[in-house]
């Protein structure tokens, strides 16, 4: 495999040293929680240090300085202009500040999918109840069809007549990748918000949110993209500014009052909120760093490559079909010859193991979803095999 500047880039094992990962544990599971890049973790304690020095300074200037240099840097690796672009935790805070603190009116209706992501069901819940939005769900099926859900989408538009449309890049569990940016042209033609669910996609697939224009969009940058747990990007188009308050509230607040049209600037008023937490979005910039020693294109072509290969092995070891997932998921369903949670699934189990994957229940079905990583091979997923036919009972 080639890295960005042509040296040859050897993936598998031999990256292992650049992560914390214990050598005999397998990741499996990059889809939940990623692992941090030690360059990541390096520029995060760097940034404490040097903002330790001297507590005040540190935090009012010299922090806030290297915030508007990442938020530069971030809106250029994501195709945005920096002003539309901030940080919050996870992709939870991110559905939570969005649909939180828009100004719903009663009655408006939201429109998601049947596999959202549980915690974007939450919030979309908290707003029905609150506010009394009317949510409908569009039921989408494992072997997806985009041109069939493009249909279903401007089908649902025009019954339901949706404020918002809450919808994944691609979804956690079971995985699918919906044409999300036609999705988006959707949404403009019928003047639907669109709020897109991009958790796995920086670190996955080139993105330019300029071009495609969401409204809203997130991205976990903890799960792809190696940088520390917690990061989270936060985008979104100019013209919804004024729709959206960080969670929490804080000083940014105040000069939204103030000069409440326009509202005052978005980026800002969110740097407010994320303040004590800045060294953490800092290690962004070297996952950055660090990815770029290796190429992005190399690294998600090796990913989805191995993924795929993982899948088929632990397919094959428990004889059920396999499908291979498209460039760009470096996350594969394999159905589970299951028809519950097996009791076995406990915390000494995995352990026995030394890895981890996820089982989920979907129309009738079980699933688990096996993830590539740069410095997984084929024969950790021959361990995982081991411990999924233990657990399904497979001979
Ligand atoms: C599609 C999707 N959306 C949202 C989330 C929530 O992410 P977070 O843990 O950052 O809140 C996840 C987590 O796996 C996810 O897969």
């Amino acid at each position: 495999m080639e890295g960005k500047d042509s040296k040859a880039v050897v993936f598998g094992h031999a990256l292992k040293k650049e992560f914390f990962v214990d050598d005999n544990v397998v990741c499996a599971n990059t889809g939940s929680f990623g692992t941090v890049c030690r360059q990541a973790f390096a520029a995060t304690e760097e940034a404490v240090k040097v903002s330790q020095k001297n507590t005040d300074l540190g935090f009012l200037y010299e922090l806030p300085r290297r915030m508007r240099r990442l938020r530069s840097r971030v809106a250029e690796f994501v195709g945005a202009k920096e002003s539309d672009i901030a940080f919050v935790g996870t992709a939870t805070h991110a559905v939570s500040t969005i649909l939180l603190t828009h100004p719903w009116k009663q009655g408006d209706r939201l429109l998601m999918l049947s596999l959202a992501y549980p915690t974007c069901s939450f919030a979309a819940d908290y707003v029905r109840d609150r506010y009394g939005v009317e949510i409908e769900l569009i039921d989408v099926d494992v072997d997806f069809d985009g041109e069939e859900f493009l249909k279903t989408v401007r089908e649902r538009f025009e019954a339901f007549r949706p404020k918002m449309f809450l919808f994944d890049l691609i979804s956690s569990m079971p995985v699918v990748l919906t044409p999300w940016e036609k999705v988006v042209e959707l949404c403009r033609e019928y003047n639907v918000l669109s709020v897109v669910d991009g958790a796995h996609s920086v670190g996955l697939l080139d993105l330019n949110l300029d071009k495609v224009q969401p409204d809203f969009f997130f991205t976990n940058t903890h799960k792809w993209l190696f940088a520390p747990s917690g990061t989270t990007i936060l985008y979104v188009s100019e013209k919804n500014h004024s729709l959206i308050d960080p969670l929490p509230l804080s000083y940014g607040y105040g000069y939204r009052k103030e000069d409440a049209k326009p509202a005052a600037p978005f980026a800002e008023r969110f740097r407010f909120s994320t303040y004590m937490d800045s060294a953490k979005y800092l290690g962004i910039e070297g996952a950055l760093d660090f990815r770029a020693t290796l190429g992005e294109e190399a690294i998600r072509r090796y990913t989805n490559e191995i993924a795929n290969k993982g899948a088929k092995i632990v397919a094959d070891a428990l004889g059920v079909p396999f499908t291979p997932a498209p460039f760009p998921l470096s996350m594969v369903n394999v159905e589970l010859p299951i028809k519950e949670v097996p009791a076995l699934a406990t915390e000494e189990f995995w352990k026995k193991h030394n890895t981890f994957v996820r089982t989920c229940e979907y129309k009738g079905k079980w699933y688990t979803r096996i993830c590539g990583c740069i410095f997984m091979e084929e024969s950790d997923y021959e361990r995982v095999a081991v411990a999924l036919k233990e657990l399904c009972g497979v001979n």
